[in-house]
């Protein structure tokens, strides 16, 4: 699956932008600033084709990258955003849509900072996933910043929470875009949803 170049589609700022949902999907979510677009990057091995930046709020719009047969979205981030108030309610009320109103999205990656882990916004978002049925996996992003101690106390108490949300996978997977730890298992785990 990852042997393609990947490429950039659309960005969609309302729901009835959004492409036909005849292939399978899977997004990106997560706060803003946590990594999404760099990961995407990273996953399809292509430097710049998803923007990102160290500004919170970069990625504006529901962004749709092709990679044959499937559909992979960068969504914009919520929680706190450099950006106007009314921008980011806009935004925020369309991802919400968005994750719960798409039949064709068969997972969610739900991006958590290695640094920080699950926040009360990343609980919200884990409780409308649930209510709308989309599993979620739980990826651990920047796991190359903090020190060894602080990122297996990070995973425990990130599994902990976990455990209380029926949608969710139990097997976390710990990256670095910066270092490429763990993308291939994330490569292999997205490609085996594929070939289901
Ligand atoms: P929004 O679009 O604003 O919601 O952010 P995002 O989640 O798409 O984050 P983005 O990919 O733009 O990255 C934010 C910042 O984190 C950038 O400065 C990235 O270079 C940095 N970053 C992303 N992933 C990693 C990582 O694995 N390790 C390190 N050290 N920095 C990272
Ligand atoms: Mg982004």
């Amino acid at each position: 699956l990852f042997a393609q170049r990947a490429e950039f589609l659309k960005g969609v700022v309302a729901m009835d932008g959004l492409p036909p949902g005849d292939r399978l999907e899977i997004c990106f979510a997560g706060r803003s600033n946590v990594g999404k677009s760099t990961l995407i990057n990273a996953l399809t091995g292509r430097k710049a084709l998803a923007r990102a930046s160290n500004t919170p709020g970069r990625t504006q719009e529901i962004n749709y990258f092709t990679l044959d047969p499937i559909y992979l979205v960068d969504l914009p981030g919520y929680g706190f955003a450099k950006a106007p108030v009314a921008v980011v309610a806009k935004w925020q009320a369309l991802l919400k849509q968005y994750l719960a109103g798409r039949a064709n999205l068969r997972r969610a990656f739900l991006l958590i900072d290695g640094r920080h882990g699950i926040k009360d916004v990343d609980e919200e978002i884990m409780a409308l996933l649930g209510t709308a049925a989309v599993p979620f996996q739980v990826v651990l992003t920047k796991t190359d910043k903090p020190k060894p101690a602080d990122l297996e106390a990070a995973l425990a108490a990130t599994r902990r929470k976990l455990a209380k949300y029926a949608a969710a996978y139990p097997e976390l997977i710990l990256t670095s875009s910066e270092t490429g730890a763990g993308l291939d298992t994330l490569r292999a785990t997205i490609a085996a949803m594929v070939s289901d």
